[in-house]
């Protein structure tokens, strides 16, 4: 479903260990998705409740473009930093709990978004919970943005170090995408409203599911410190890390000193019945 499966307890700690790089080799999320999302649900002066804002990068967008946002982050570090990049937004107020624990107080939004958050909340309670903190006729947006390898022999040469590290769901995990290349939502099992359906209970309607691409070039040291803010790498050993990475690197280098990628954000639309 996403690169960063909600596997392990620890793992969702493991971001504000490395803020300061976190927030500066992701990626940002497309303007024409924010605009998507506010063209769906502008959620106007109930404002929107974020899930998981992390360092603001999604937090940011949305608030330039006026929207009143209260921030659930559990981690204190990424707090922090989310506080920092957003004291020039009077209209953001950060709340530091995970969604689980969240003192919601009564309030209820226009809009519920997530940015490469929402697998991070046990999803036995997220739908309950989401619909609890919606308006009626309120919207939830969910996003994550993917990476895809351009060149197939690239791809080949880093899923066979992946499989000596016994990695999975690395950013170079999927097959290679080129910007020319309609990418359609996933059908069946793999798509992740299927997958949720049962969750939402016949509470969330005109279920949408959106792909927006952007060409990305990574020069190697850029891809490394990328793969260092990624929780699959994160939970390894600092020695394990390190040989894994050095193979990257090595790699990258030997085709040209970095990596052509196609970042694929998708985004899922969803409004309370
Ligand atoms: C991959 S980061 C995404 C951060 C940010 N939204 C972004 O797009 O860059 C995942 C975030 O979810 C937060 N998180 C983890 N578990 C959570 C939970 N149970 N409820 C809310 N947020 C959670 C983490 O602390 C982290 O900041």
């Amino acid at each position: 479903m996403t690169t960063e499966q909600r596997d392990d307890s620890a793992r969702n700690t493991v971001f504000g260990e490395v803020a300061d790089l976190y927030d500066a080799v992701r990626r940002d999320y497309p303007a024409e998705l924010v605009s998507e999302v506010l063209r769906y649900a502008d959620p106007g002066d109930r404002g929107a409740v974020e899930i998981g804002a992390g360092t603001g990068k999604a937090t940011v967008a949305f608030a330039e473009r006026g929207v009143p946002i209260v921030c659930v982050e559990p981690d204190p570090r990424m707090a922090e930093l989310l506080r920092r990049k957003t004291a020039g937004y009077p209209g953001v107020r950060i709340e530091q709990a995970g969604f689980e624990s969240w003192e919601r107080d009564g309030r209820t939004f226009g809009l519920l978004f997530a940015a490469t958050a929402w697998h991070w909340v046990p999803e036995e309670v997220r739908w309950d919970l989401a619909y609890a903190a919606l308006a009626p006729g309120g919207a939830v947006a969910l996003f994550w943005n993917h990476h895809g390898v351009m060149d197939p022999e690239m791809h080949a040469g880093l899923a066979e170090i992946d499989a000596r590290y016994e990695l999975t769901f690395t950013p170079h995990t999927m097959a290679g995408w080129n910007m020319s290349d309609t990418i359609e939502p996933p059908d069946g099992d793999e798509s992740v409203w299927s997958s949720q359906e049962a969750l939402m209970r016949g509470r969330f309607t005109d279920l949408r599911d959106l792909r927006f691409k952007t060409p990305v070039h990574y020069p190697t040291k850029r891809y490394i410190d990328y793969l260092t803010s990624i929780s699959a790498y994160r939970i390894m050993s600092a020695e394990a890390r390190a040989a894994v990475q050095a193979e990257v690197a090595a790699l990258l280098d030997a085709h040209g000193g970095g990596i052509e990628m196609v970042t694929r954000s998708d985004l899922l639309l969803a409004r309370v019945v």
